[in-house]
């Protein structure tokens, strides 16, 4: 295993030497929350977004931010190298409480862990990918970047056994987001989102693209998106900080568009390219 450095409570160290204790509430109950931020030739990409959603996950969990954002940019900076793109994986749970209980310790500090991994391109890209779609069974805060993730792996999972990248998920006959990735539909000509909800993570790559689109004349709707129309997309996209936008051409074993990543795509990945490098 790479023995690279990590934060922990204060310290960098090497991974082997980071140790949670068995009662942290992370780990006992998944009582946590997590940011993941891309950082391209050592610049962290939309840093204070990433930071305000930090922070309303934390509001969420009625979690105090354990740090100011000027604290938050002194732990990541270590980790920041100007050769390599990389994401920073950060951490803050509700720390270790010596009596299990639901209810919150008092007293306790949080726990914080950071980690960093180069960012590997996903393969796929230029063909496009498989993906299923599934009835959402996570949670009805989705809004929340919990480390309470069990819904969503169990999601992914059900994808991977299939031959497939994502799966996309349904609720109550409306297509939401993806396991581990928000949606786009290209339908009728228009690029469409569901809306911010508690049934989405607000993806910080979806605001970017839809700040894109509208700035470049790409039509945009943020209305609720019925399977239906889901199933009639020219393009249906997936977008994430890790994965950025990816083009499914294969939805439950049918063909989108003509089964190729589509001309929308094609633009919208080009300026985002674009604006990233604009970025630095
Ligand atoms: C459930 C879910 N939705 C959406 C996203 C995309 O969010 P972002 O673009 O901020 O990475 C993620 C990212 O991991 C996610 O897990």
């Amino acid at each position: 295993m790479e023995n690279k450095i990590v934060y922990l409570n204060g310290d960098y160290l090497p991974l082997n030497e980071a140790k949670v204790s068995v009662l942290d509430r992370g780990f006992l109950f998944g009582d946590g929350i997590y940011e993941v931020i891309p950082s391209y030739s050592g610049h962290l990409f939309h840093f204070e977004d990433h930071l305000q959603r930090l922070e309303n996950s934390l509001d969420g969990i009625r979690l105090p931010n354990p740090h100011t954002r000027e604290e938050w940019a002194t732990i990541l900076a270590p980790f920041l190298d100007a050769q390599l793109d990389q994401y920073i994986y950060l951490q803050v749970t509700r720390g270790v409480a010596f009596k299990r209980d639901h209810a919150f310790p008092e007293h306790v500090p949080a726990t914080v862990f950071v980690m960093c991994s180069t960012i590997v391109p996903f393969t796929g890209l230029n063909q496009g990918v498989k993906a299923i779609t599934m009835d959402d069974t996570r949670w009805k805060l989705c809004n929340i970047k919990a480390i309470t993730l069990l819904g969503n792996i169990l999601h992914r999972q059900s994808a991977v056994e299939q031959g497939c990248a994502e799966a996309l998920l349904i609720n109550e006959g409306y297509l939401v987001e993806g396991a581990a990735s928000n949606v786009f539909a290209v339908i009728d000509g228009v690029l469409c989102t569901p809306p911010k909800s508690n049934e989405i993570l607000p993806g910080i790559t979806r605001d970017v693209i839809l700040d894109l689109a509208k700035k470049n004349n790409i039509t945009t709707s943020e209305d609720k998106i019925a399977f239906a129309d889901a199933k009639r997309a020219t393009e249906l996209w997936v977008t994430s900080s890790t994965r950025e936008i990816i083009p499914i051409v294969e939805l439950d074993s049918v063909q989108i568009g003509d089964g190729t990543p589509g001309l929308v795509w094609h633009q919208m990945n080009d300026i985002f390219q674009t604006y990233k490098k604009s970025l630095l």
